[in-house]
């Protein structure tokens, strides 16, 4: 997600030496940032009461009100603050307490203006990811309930305009889409908006059941219509009658039931198996199925009039990979849901495991992103979800070999060089100082590297 417009990173600046603070705000000339310079801890309190900031660049020692007040002060009034302190060397250890009473970083006197740039920016996107994520947190607080369909891509928001739309009248409905993509939840949708909501919504899967058993599961069978039969069964079709059936992966129906389906659909009415009375129905139907049912019927699994008298409408339901806005949103639907069930305190997912979430491909949809949360849920030991408790799926370093062997060159010692510092630059969220920790190497040479590579972070 990105920053709306017209909301840049809002920056307090607070040196009680007039030339340092002059220094510090002068970094900051060319960034995007709405600085605000306070010459006194006392003002720069004041400040802080009056107007929410982002981040905060404070001198540690100062009289009166030192950098620690404005510290506790900074996050007691703004939760998604980030607070960097400049220190001098004979304060060193101050810094290190600072950070373990949460500030974000500290410099040291005398520092370098891009470390200084470095650091604030780093803080800036720490400070936009957590107002992001309390805000989904929010958002998500207000959703509640099952089946409810949780979106903010405007693509799928269009899609259940449609559906609201066609709801109400009684036109068959396809549903396309990848397997975990919410189709079934959608199918649930239609029929809540529809004049059927009052009465029942079944869904049956086609492909899971034996052809017999599948017949006498929709239309139900008379009494010795079959060894076992002994007593007439009333059909999903029958017993939905007034409301709203599924069929799921349509496509799989045996050639035979398309045939009694057909019926249904024309004639409004159908046969038992072993019986001779038509019974009259009233069904909508839906049929769902995750591979486009024009291949169906262009290789004769399924029959054309059958597919024209389904498919009215037809809704398509994009891969969550197509509508990557919607992970943070769903992740943390899912952690909220899944934490209820486990009676769990987690409630928060930290940006770095955010990101990891973003950025992975979700072949199984929405379904795989719940069960990612779900497992993190159940692994994590305190409110957070860390990147720890997702699968290795989403956090290996994948440093892959860029030109296959076989394809003639090997790669470079500086391409994979390049492939690594990247794919750490990811798991930090760009935060050098422990990329640089966890490549083993100090912070320059890092910087020269990436300055050589031409990594953009
Ligand atoms: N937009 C969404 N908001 C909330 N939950 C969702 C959303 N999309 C899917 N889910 C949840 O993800 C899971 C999978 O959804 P659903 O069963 O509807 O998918 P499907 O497309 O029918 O999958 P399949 O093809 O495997 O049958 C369900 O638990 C569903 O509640
Ligand atoms: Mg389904």
């Amino acid at each position: 997600m990105t920053q709306p417009l017209g909301v840049p990173t809002r920056l307090l600046v607070i040196d009680d030496e007039a030339i340092a603070l002059e220094n510090l705000v002068q970094i900051f000339e060319r960034e995007p940032y709405q600085v605000v310079p306070c010459p006194t801890g006392t003002a720069a309190l004041a400040a802080l009461e009056r107007e929410p900031f982002d981040v905060v660049l404070t001198d540690l020692r100062m009289p009166e009100v030192d950098g620690m007040r404005i510290l506790q002060h900074a996050r007691a009034l703004w939760p998604d603050i980030q607070v960097i302190l400049v220190t001098g060397y004979a304060t060193l250890n101050s810094g290190i307490e600072a950070m373990k009473q949460g500030a974000y970083h500290y410099i040291a006197k005398p520092y370098r203006l891009d470390e200084v740039r470095e650091v604030v920016r780093g803080a800036a996107e720490m400070a936009r990811l957590k107002r992001e994520n309390r805000e989904l947190r929010e958002q998500v607080a207000s959703t509640t309930g099952q089946g409810t369909i949780v979106t903010q891509d405007l693509g799928m928001q269009r899609l259940l305009a449609t559906a609201r739309q066609i709801a109400p009248t009684d036109c068959n409905v396809v549903i396309t889409g990848e397997s975990g993509t919410g189709k079934e939840l959608l199918a649930r949708y239609l029929h809540r908006h529809s004049n059927r909501a009052d009465s029942r919504f079944f869904g049956v899967n086609c492909g899971a059941l034996h052809e017999d058993l599948l017949a006498s599961e929709l239309f139900g069978h008379e009494k010795g219509a079959f060894t076992g039969a002994m007593a007439r069964k009333l059909g999903l079709i029958e017993a939905v009658s007034g409301g709203t059936l599924l069929l799921d992966e349509v496509a799989e129906m045996p050639m035979a039931m398309q045939v009694k389906l057909l019926r249904v659909i024309q004639e409004r009415e159908l046969l038992r198996v072993g019986g001779h009375e038509p019974v009259p129905v009233d069904v909508r139907l839906i049929a769902a199925t995750n591979r486009p049912l024009e291949a169906a019927v262009a290789t004769g699994r399924m029959r054309e009039d059958l597919f024209f008298r389904l498919n009215v409408v037809n809704l398509g339901v994009p891969p969550l990979r197509e509508r990557r806005d919607d992970v943070p949103l769903l992740a943390y639907y899912f952690l909220r849901r899944h934490a209820v069930t486990m009676g769990k305190e987690v409630d928060e997912i930290a940006p770095e495991a955010m990101r990891l979430l973003a950025g992975y491909d979700y072949p199984g949809n929405v379904r795989e992103l719940s069960n990612f949360i779900e497992r993190g849920v159940a692994l994590a030991t305190g409110r957070e979800l860390l990147p720890t408790h997702l699968p290795e799926a989403l956090t290996r370093l994948e440093v892959r070999v860029m030109h296959p062997i076989e394809a003639g060159g090997l790669p470079t010692l500086e391409a994979q060089e390049e492939q690594l510092i990247r794919a750490v630059l990811v798991r930090t969220c760009g935060n050098r100082t422990r990329a640089a920790e966890i490549l083993g190497i100090d912070r320059v040479s890092l910087w020269r590297k990436i300055k050589r590579l031409g990594i953009d972070v």
